[in-house]
């Protein structure tokens, strides 16, 4: 039980150090939550998203799960998408891979690992439309690195895709999406390049045009 009495302590301590800094600190989160970015990532432990991009409590709303997938099935990272663009009105979403992720090493794999396994398909489908893409890198460590940011293409596809966003589109909402990876070697991340803002950027088989 040491190290969760090791948390709790932490916890004090950090609490009472904000309350000195900034009295009213817990108070005005209490009141208002407004963030203006939607971070979606990978549950991995080595990178938490508030830290690695400097923003304080209350200016990140997080869904995070093994490899950043945005699945249409999935409730739960569809009613977080819905919550944070309809009701907390985010500017942006930003799904955020990394390089050395466990779920897309898996997914390269063919060791079965469990219930996981089932989760990974969407990888493994990643990797089936980029077979010849992958095939051609040298090793598996680069082929890792290039499903990983395959993924995260392919997860910025998927949020544009979502009657969620089109909606806000067409409403005039303003709302960008961005595809980034983050590198566990050197605590950077890197911009992807693609941004989204507009239905026009995506394939006219996937727009609702009402
Ligand atoms: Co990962």
């Amino acid at each position: 039980m040491e190290l969760l009495e090791d948390c709790l302590d932490a916890n004090r301590r950090w609490a009472a150090a904000r309350r000195a800094q900034d009295p009213a600190f817990f108070r005005r989160l209490e009141a208002l939550q407004s963030p203006d970015l939607l971070w979606i990532g990978c549950s991995d432990s080595r990178l938490p998203p508030n830290e690695i991009i400097g923003r304080q409590p209350g200016e990140l709303f997080v869904h995070r799960n093994v490899a950043n997938i945005v699945e249409h099935t999935d409730l739960n990272c569809l009613a977080v998408l819905q919550f944070a663009i309809d009701v907390l009105k985010v500017r942006h979403v930003i799904v955020c891979g990394h390089y050395g992720c466990g779920g897309v090493r898996a997914a390269l794999d063919s060791r079965r690992l469990g219930l996981i396994d089932t989760w990974l398909r969407n990888i493994r489908d990643v990797r089936v439309r980029h077979r010849e893409e992958l095939a051609a890198l040298a090793g598996a460590p680069a082929r890792a690195d290039r499903l990983a940011e395959l993924n995260v293409l392919t997860q910025v596809a998927n949020v544009c895709h979502t009657n969620i966003v089109q909606d806000a589109w067409r409403r005039g909402q303003s709302l960008s999406v961005h595809g980034w990876i983050y590198s566990l070697a050197d605590g950077l991340l890197r911009d992807l390049s693609l941004n989204v803002d507009s239905p026009d950027q995506i394939a006219p088989e996937h727009r609702f045009d009402r």
